[in-house]
């Protein structure tokens, strides 16, 4: 199994849901998020404040697949996120050890 963790603009939660519940998904956690990356929160490029943070609200959306769909989740929420513009967004996969379903107690792929 893998988690496969997605920054995404709130805007576009809409569009990354629609889009994983066509694909099939029917687990994901997302939480309101504070973030920046290259641009350290500069929504378009002007002169000054160059060393300085701001952190813009972003939407973390956590979803555990099995390692076959990797791929696929990651193509998919690509695309649904995507607007062309600074600040879409990144993706990270990580593993994951287990899974349990807590009112049956079945694990691993079973449980997602
Ligand atoms: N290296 C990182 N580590 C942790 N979180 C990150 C990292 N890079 C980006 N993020 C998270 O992703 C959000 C969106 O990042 P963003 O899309 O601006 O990435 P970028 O690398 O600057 O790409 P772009 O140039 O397209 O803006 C950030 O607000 C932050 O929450
Ligand atoms: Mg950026």
């Amino acid at each position: 199994m893998k988690k496969i963790e997605a920054v995404i603009r709130p805007a576009k939660l809409e569009d990354v849901k629609e889009a994983l519940g066509k694909y099939g998904i029917h687990g994901m956690t997302v939480s309101q998020v504070l973030g920046c990356g290259l641009q350290r929160g500069r929504v378009s490029v002007y002169r000054g404040h160059e060393y300085s943070i701001n952190l813009l609200p972003k939407l973390k959306v956590e979803i555990v697949v099995k390692d076959h769909l990797v791929d696929e989740v990651v193509r998919v929420v690509t695309e649904a996120a995507r607007t062309g513009e600074i600040g879409d967004g990144k993706i990270f996969i990580y593993p994951v050890e287990n899974a349990i379903r807590i009112r049956t107690g079945e694990s691993g792929n079973d449980a997602i």
